[in-house]
């Protein structure tokens, strides 16, 4: 495997490419519901107009694989009967994918793949699943796999559990492959039930700004907080064997568990228990129209995920702290795992650069860093093009 330099030159197939399968693979936003996904519980996500691009075709050998990612000017060549973890972190979301679909049995040849990418990465707009999920799917039409669009969202959250070793939920891949244009996804991450709840905002536009910063600590936190969760069930389990994940457990019951919990097993659990409910009331008010309830919503989880489930850092707790005296924002709330990454706003169209303007600016006096605005829009998921 190895990653070019300029020096070196690409393979003669990279030149003049003649693609079969196009894909178009979105990132996604969260509107509310973070952390609860591998909890068995309720998220809210959609695609957006940010994506991944990718080529496919066959070549001529059996089972040489190569890969060019125009936007990073690295290259991968890989044998897919014979595969290993990297070094390179990148290079394991398509050896992960690959590997879980040989996995299943499934059958490959040797391809040629050109990738290209509008994602910002560590913006917590989930380029991740956007890769893996992009990739399965260009195999999956390349090699007439027949994996259906939720078998391609479970294999690429297998693929970054196996291979990437963040023990992700399901939300990220979900979104990535099953959005509609114009709508939010209710996900129950049990059952894998999804209502399409059409995305109508009135005045207001999401806006997501990054903070420009991802604290190293997010993967090994993301791991530790899962097995709080899990170790907190363990405990519930022994006097209700019926719970099979805090999805199954109210407030009440948790409160007999407070003495035994340990550690802070007990918060976790609580953020859990109490983001699940504002998932539901998030959709309720979002029907009705009701953006001050949604909104008042979202700043209640911001300050869960930052006290409870002490996910935030405090560039995000600055941008959500700024905009809580602004009546024209309804609310604010860091997304995706946590430790850096974006907040999303619920913000008046109209006020959006005046504010964005102000943010800015208190923003780098406060920490010397540039904040830079996403814009992003309710998009349709994964696009997959023969041709
Ligand atoms: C990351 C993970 C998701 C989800 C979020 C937090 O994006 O990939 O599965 O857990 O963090 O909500």
């Amino acid at each position: 495997m190895s990653t070019l330099t300029n020096a070196q030159k690409l393979p003669e197939t990279f030149t003049n490419f003649k693609p079969s399968i196009k894909v178009a693979s979105p990132g996604r936003i969260n509107l509310i519901g973070e952390h609860t996904d591998y909890n068995n519980g309720f998220v809210m996500p959609t695609a957006i107009d940010k994506k991944i691009y990718f080529e496919f075709k066959e070549n001529e050998t059996d089972s040489t694989c190569r890969i060019y990612s125009v936007t990073y000017n690295a290259y991968l060549e890989f044998d897919h009967n014979n595969l290993s973890i990297s070094e390179k972190s990148w290079e394991n979301y398509v050896l992960g994918v690959t590997n879980e679909i040989k996995v299943l049995g499934k059958s490959l040849k040797g391809f040629d793949c050109i990738i290209k990418s509008d994602l910002s990465t560590g913006a917590g707009i989930s380029s991740s699943a956007a890769l893996e999920c992009g990739f399965a799917s260009g195999l999956n039409a390349l090699f007439d796999l027949g994996l259906s669009k939720v078998e391609i969202t479970q294999l690429s959250q297998k693929a970054e559990h196996n291979f990437v070793g963040n023990k992700c939920g399901i939300m990220d891949q979900y979104a990535s492959v099953m959005s509609k244009q114009d709508h939010i996804i209710l996900l129950d991450c049990e059952s894998l039930h999804a209502e399409y709840i059409p995305a109508d905002f009135k005045s207001c536009k999401l806006l997501l700004l990054n903070t420009n910063v991802s604290h190293n600590l997010a993967d090994s936190e993301y791991n530790t907080r899962r097995q709080e969760c899990e170790a907190a069930v363990e405990v519930i389990q022994k006097k209700y064997p019926e719970v099979k994940s805090l999805r199954d457990v109210n407030l009440e019951m948790l409160e007999e568990f407070k003495a035994q919990l340990e550690g802070k097993q007990y918060q976790r659990a609580r953020y859990v228990i109490e983001e699940n409910e504002r998932v539901i009331n998030a959709t309720t008010a979002i029907k009705a129209g009701k953006l001050n309830e949604f909104g008042e919503l979202m700043y209640g989880s911001h300050d869960g995920l930052q006290h409870n489930y002490e996910v935030s850092c405090p560039e995000l707790d600055f941008l959500v702290e700024f905009s809580r005296d602004k009546d024209y924002i309804y609310g604010s709330r860091m997304m995706g795992g946590g430790f850096g990454g974006c907040t999303i706003n619920l913000i008046e169209a109209d006020k959006i650069d005046e504010y964005v303007a102000e943010a800015a600016e208190a923003y780098f006096k406060k920490f010397n860093i540039k904040l830079d605005t996403i814009a992003v829009s309710p998009s349709e998921g994964t696009i997959v093009e023969k041709l």
